[in-house]
């Protein structure tokens, strides 16, 4: 089965993050030329299994596993070098090709040991029921700098050498003085030393640098299918997500805007949902499961972070907090990954409403606090039993999986075309017109 009838396409998670984006982008790429990362950074980790090997993807697109495809990091991203090329490293000892099939934005701006510093500070500074648990990757800080402009560096700011060691001489000096007023932190950050580490990931990172805006208006002219990989969830999306508790930049809604494309060059999304919840780090999630149901899931589905390796929570699959995220990504077809994983939970529920004050709510709450207070209402369909792994047809799933699935669709009001039943590549159901 060929997606490209939806023509250029962007994968984005519905939930909070770690919906399985990774593997539906590392399957999609069969079907697009060129693979573009347009928001967030190495908070992210998109896990692709291929062939019995685990890749786990922070900076660098999932397409990157397949070396004829273009992969394209852009202006609205936050690039940490170390971590980045701390990556190519690793992928490139086992074997996979890196050269000029990568291309980085000179736009992006670039994450400081002081904004992973700063990051840590400020959620070791907020009281315990503020906390938000980030990645701790440095991103908000980041982004901070780079929307308020007075103290950011973006990847061409590198260039040349000494402007760029007297500009982060300033910079240094600003945050050693502001981390230690505002924190007490004792350390300063040394700016020479920095600027050697900086300048010799320069080296290596240059190869990869252009214009990205410029190279994906090249391509698209010359017809190449793109394919846009979300990172992070739309429900941590920062305009539009559960805030405070989202991440620091346009997860879901910054296509245009940090890949440096018109908004009509992205002609269609894919909705990636897991068959149940998780999030990870602090925040409203009104399904969670506190109970060993919530252990269970964790174990089956090996629900724990692959940045920071932190237990993710789990919960029932929530339709109201899906349905809201599709009102705002628009998602022409979904991918519903983890089926498997529900095989023996019996019975199983979805949330298909919240209900707050004995009545039931129209819209997503905006407010946390009631976010917080509203009491799910369930509704209770039957599980199975069989193990889904080896599941490949629509008609190889067992009759109540399948009524779960067209439940999902039906509800979201948007066709399932991908069924995920294992972590492989390979286990992926496809599907048309049957559900
Ligand atoms: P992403 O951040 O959205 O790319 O998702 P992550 O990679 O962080 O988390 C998804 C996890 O689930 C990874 O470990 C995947 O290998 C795994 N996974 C993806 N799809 C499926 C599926 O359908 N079934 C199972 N059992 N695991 C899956
Ligand atoms: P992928 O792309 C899941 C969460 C963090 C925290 C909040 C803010 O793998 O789906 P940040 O470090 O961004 O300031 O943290 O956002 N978070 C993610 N959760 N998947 C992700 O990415 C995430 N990226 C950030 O756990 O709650
Ligand atoms: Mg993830």
């Amino acid at each position: 089965m060929s997606f490209r009838d939806l023509g250029n396409t962007c994968v984005v998670g519905l939930q909070w993050g770690d919906e399985g984006k990774g593997k539906v982008v590392d399957l999609l790429m069969a079907d697009f030329e060129v693979v573009v990362r347009y928001s967030g950074g190495a908070n992210a980790g998109h896990t692709v299994v291929v062939g019995g090997e685990s890749f786990a993807l922070h900076q660098l697109p999932s397409g990157i596993l397949r070396e004829e495809v273009t992969s394209v990091i852009t202006a609205g991203t936050v690039i940490d070098p170390a971590v980045l090329l701390g990556e190519i490293a690793s992928l490139r000892a086992r074997g996979v090709r890196i050269g000029d099939n990568l291309r980085i934005s000179d736009r992006a701006h670039l994450v400081f040991p002081y904004h992973r510093r700063e990051d840590l500070l400020a959620e070791g500074a907020a009281p315990a029921d503020q906390k938000l648990g980030t990645t701790g990757r440095g991103i908000g800080p980041c982004y901070a700098d780079k929307y308020a402009r007075h103290w950011a560096i973006r990847v061409c700011d590198l260039y040349p050498a000494d402007r760029f060691r007297d500009r982060l001489a300033a910079v240094v000096a600003h945050k050693n003085a502001s981390l230690a007023g505002v924190y007490g932190l004792r350390e300063t950050f040394d700016a020479a030393r920095m600027a050697d580490e900086y300048l010799a990931f320069a080296e290596e990172l240059w190869p990869f640098v252009c214009n990205t805006t410029a190279l994906l208006h090249r391509l698209g002219k010359a017809g190449k299918r793109m394919l846009f990989e979300g990172a992070q969830g739309s429900l941590l999306d920062v305009d539009h997500g559960t805030y405070p508790y989202v991440t620091s930049s346009s997860a879901a809604t910054g296509v245009a805007s940090g890949a440096g494309v018109p908004i009509t060059a992205c002609q269609s999304t894919i909705g990636v949902v897991k068959a149940y919840t998780t999030r990870v780090g602090a925040g409203p999630f009104p399904t969670e499961l506190k109970d060993a149901l919530g252990e269970t899931i964790r174990q089956r589905g090996h629900e724990f972070g692959t940045t920071t390796g932190r237990p993710r929570r789990c919960g029932w699959f929530d339709l109201v907090a899906a349905s809201y995220a599709a009102m705002f990504t628009g998602p022409k077809c979904l991918a519903l990954m983890h089926l498997d994983t529900l095989t023996g939970i019996d019975p199983l529920k979805v949330c298909v409403g919240y209900r707050a004050g004995g009545a039931l709510l129209e819209d997503y709450p905006t407010d946390i606090h009631l976010l917080n207070e509203v009491e799910p209402v369930y509704a209770t369909l039957p599980g199975w039993r069989e193990d889904l792994a080896e599941c490949r047809h629509w008609g190889d799933l067992p009759v109540a999986a399948r009524d779960y699935v067209r439940l999902m669709s039906e509800r979201l009001g948007t066709p399932v075309r991908m069924i995920g039943v294992g972590p492989s590549r390979e286990q992926m159901i496809l599907v048309g017109h049957e559900v």
